[in-house]
């Protein structure tokens, strides 16, 4: 059973363990190398090629800075004091990302960012419509995989994508993760469009990428029901 313990921070017993709590909550500033640690790892088909072997402390150089002013969009699943998962939703309203170029050369150099951020557009969604949420990063740590905490860490991000009045959220996954495929399948989403690519195929080693789409149902759609 999931329990909402307030308003911003949902706790769930952990499967199997039953001793040990999964929280639930909003990154904070302390949460940006954790985050960038286990970005960098559980996406590294994303971030090595791109980002090069320096990928974890340049994500938590970037993450540092973004994590300093809420709202950031970044959630965490902590269990027994340790970020296990993370993930980072965005919507129309949020700030414009600036700095982010600079933050990232301070770590692998301009040469690198250069690159890197034209290979990363391959990947971008494009502008946010005001009724969307988007998913853009969604990493669980290798060891706490089919505990059902990504499903969780979900679960709070539609909470909170609804309360923000938005109506759908979306996301994008590369054609051959079939593991996120299919937690995705599992939550509701489908498939609303698809790309492939040449340089993606190149830099990233897969073919293309679905866009995944979930409608959200307000509390009062569900009372009505
Ligand atoms: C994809 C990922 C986020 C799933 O996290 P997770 O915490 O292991 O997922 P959950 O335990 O909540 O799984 C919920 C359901 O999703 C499906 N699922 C998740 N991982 C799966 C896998 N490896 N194979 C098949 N189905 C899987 C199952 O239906 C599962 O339910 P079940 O365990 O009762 O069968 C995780 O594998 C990960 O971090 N991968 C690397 C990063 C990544 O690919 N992120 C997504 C980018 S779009």
């Amino acid at each position: 059973m999931t329990r909402i313990s307030d308003e911003h921070n949902v706790s769930a017993p952990t499967p199997g363990r039953q001793s040990i709590t999964t929280v639930i909550r909003p990154a904070t500033y302390a949460d940006a190398e954790a985050v960038g640690v286990l970005l960098a790892s559980a996406l590294e088909a994303k971030y090595r090629p791109t980002l090069g072997r320096r990928a974890a402390a340049a994500l938590t150089n970037v993450i540092r800075d973004e994590l300093r002013t809420p709202p950031h969009g970044y959630w965490v699943a902590e269990r027994g004091g340790s970020i296990i998962a993370a993930a980072h939703l965005a919507t129309a309203e949020d700030a414009p990302a600036v700095g982010l170029a600079q933050r990232l050369s301070q770590i692998i150099g301009w040469t690198r960012t250069i690159w890197a951020l034209s290979a990363l557009s391959i990947l971008a969604h494009g502008p946010l419509e005001d009724d969307e949420a988007y998913i853009g990063e969604l990493a669980v740590a290798a060891h706490a995989r089919r505990q059902g905490v990504a499903a969780t860490l979900m679960g709070q991000l539609d909470v909170h994508a609804t309360a923000l009045g938005k109506t759908r959220l979306t996301l994008w996954v590369t054609h051959d993760n079939a593991p996120a495929r299919a937690l995705y399948a599992d939550l509701g989403f489908s498939e609303r469009a698809r790309r492939t690519w040449r340089v993606g195929r190149l830099v990233f080693g897969s073919p293309g990428a679905l866009l995944m789409e979930k409608r959200l149902i307000a509390s009062a759609e569900v009372s009505d029901a």
